[in-house]
């Protein structure tokens, strides 16, 4: 079995550059806790991979896994990327105009996932990127379901949420939601799925074409 310190080394092959550094830095400012360097390049690497042109995020946070997504795009690409905290999104917005994307690259919309969602169009993003309330994983999968082409892909970040999913003693709202949808996705017939223990654990299915 892999160690933590190969699952370490793992995560520290990535390397971020100024605009990650200070985007992570911004998170730290309103603790925000942002995705992982290797969950981060993971994201990048499936939004390569698929060509993605459109993807949908919930929890922009201060920009560290948008601007990982934005360069796995499509250099015509749009992000659109729904947060609660108005703020978050300011400090966002900071990161990825300081990286050199242009506005029309991003859309933010100020809100709650599971109102924005539904505002959503039926089946117009490559990918769909969850990291809002845990809680609300199951709800956000109803969704994620609706939004992604045939083919797309849907990733859920903290899939194994600080170890507690693995252990059955934890059963906290976050921790069940988690485990809800990891056995949704994997007895979903529709879907190819993953669960990627990069960071905090990265869960990624693919809407089958
Ligand atoms: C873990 S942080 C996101 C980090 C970000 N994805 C990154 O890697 O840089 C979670 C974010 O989700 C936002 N959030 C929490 N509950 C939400 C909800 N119900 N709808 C939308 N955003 C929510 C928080 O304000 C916070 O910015």
């Amino acid at each position: 079995m892999t160690t933590a310190a190969s699952l370490a080394f793992a995560e520290d092959h990535q390397s971020e550059d100024e605009h990650l550094v200070a985007a992570r830095r911004r998170a730290d400012e309103v603790e925000v806790t942002p995705i992982g360097p290797g969950a981060g390049a993971a994201l990048s690497f499936l939004a390569s991979a698929i060509g993605a042109k459109s993807v949908a995020e919930i929890g922009t946070g201060t920009g560290v896994s948008g601007l990982w997504l934005l360069r796995g795009m499509q250099p015509d690409g749009t992000l659109t990327s729904v947060d609660l905290e108005a703020e978050h999104q300011r400090l966002a917005r900071e990161t990825f105009t300081a990286a050199g994307y242009a506005p029309q690259r991003f859309r933010l919309i100020a809100g709650a996932g599971l109102d924005v969602m539904p505002r959503l169009t039926d089946a117009g993003y490559d990918m769909v990127f969850l990291d809002g309330d845990k809680v609300e994983y199951g709800e956000y999968l109803d969704q994620a379901l609706r939004l992604v082409r045939p083919g797309g892909l849907i990733a859920f970040d903290n899939a194994l949420w600080h170890d507690r999913v693995a252990d059955p003693a934890q059963r906290d709202a976050e921790t069940t939601a988690i485990r809800e949808v990891i056995q949704r996705v994997a007895d979903d017939d529709r879907l190819r799925s993953m669960l990627v223990p990069l960071g905090d654990g990265l869960l990624v299915a693919q809407l089958l074409p």
